[in-house]
């Protein structure tokens, strides 16, 4: 089953009475349970594509088909993960991750007692009452991405969700978010501007060219899984780099 669908989908923006190409006419397909990267240079466009899945922009033109169908409300399959991440600065690391549950009816001391259980998956064990302020920058973006999978959508859209980590914490976060992923079977639309992750993590990555964006690369990412970190020194994993540093100039 096709979760995203997106044909053609153009935006322009007007800045100051100045027309902003954006989105030049993009098309692109995730499947049901596959993890899929958009890689592109700073400011092409890729937030912008998300906030149009997610219904939060409207597309000058295009077709965005979710699960399917083009007549669904976005925020019953797709959970978001901007790339800021939005905690509530009042509110502690339990209150804070089931806000999505809440938000849907569902009871305060269910959707408690699931997320009690996930906390030693997302590594916040023994922080459920501490305030995000009290947090480090990759604990805060552990308790963003728990908020977004425990809204249970069949899709979630990750922008940049590693961004604000060094190397380390970065490589170890990878390989963890590749056992959440495993875990919950969700589809994972995910924004990155590092090509080893992309590669890293994906079923399938899609690079996009500077602004006004347009797909000039769509590779089937099809190493096998589980991954390892030896799989960088792969000459399978150096010759799809090699590839996405052509597309993308660097
Ligand atoms: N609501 C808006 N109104 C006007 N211009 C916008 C709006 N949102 C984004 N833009 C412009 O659209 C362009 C693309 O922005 P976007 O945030 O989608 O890029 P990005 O690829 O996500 O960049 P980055 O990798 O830095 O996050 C930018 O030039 C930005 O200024
Ligand atoms: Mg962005």
């Amino acid at each position: 089953m096709t979760e995203i669908f997106l044909e053609d989908v153009a935006k322009t923006f007007l800045i100051n009475g100045a027309i902003l190409p954006v989105l030049a006419g993009l098309t692109v397909q995730v499947e049901a349970g596959e993890f899929v990267s958009l890689i592109g240079p700073s400011g092409c466009g890729k937030s912008t594509l998300f906030n149009i899945i997610c219904g939060l922009t409207a597309p000058d033109r295009g077709r965005v088909m979710l699960g399917g169908r083009d007549d669904v409300p976005a925020r019953e399959v797709v959970s978001y993960m901007p790339q800021k991440d939005l905690l509530l600065p009042w509110r502690t690391v339990l209150d804070n991750v089931i806000l999505a549950r809440r938000a849907v009816g569902r009871e305060k001391s269910a959707v408690q007692k699931e997320a009690r259980e996930l906390m030693p998956l997302f590594g916040l064990t023994g922080f459920e009452n501490s305030y995000p302020a009290e947090l480090s920058g990759g604990m805060r973006q552990r308790v963003a991405l728990m908020r977004t999978v425990l809204a249970h959508r069949r899709v979630l859209l990750l922008d940049e969700p590693l961004g604000a980590l060094d190397a380390i914490t970065r490589t170890r976060m990878q390989q963890w978010l590749l056992e959440v992923w495993n875990n919950f079977k969700q589809a994972v639309f995910f924004v990155t501007h590092d090509i080893d992750e992309a590669i890293f993590l994906s079923d399938q990555v899609y690079v996009l060219t500077p602004r006004p964006a347009k797909v000039c690369l769509h590779l089937t990412i099809s190493l096998p899984r589980p991954r390892c970190a030896a799989l960088l020194t792969d000459p399978a994993f150096l010759a799809l780099k090699k590839k996405i540093m052509l597309a993308l100039q660097v």
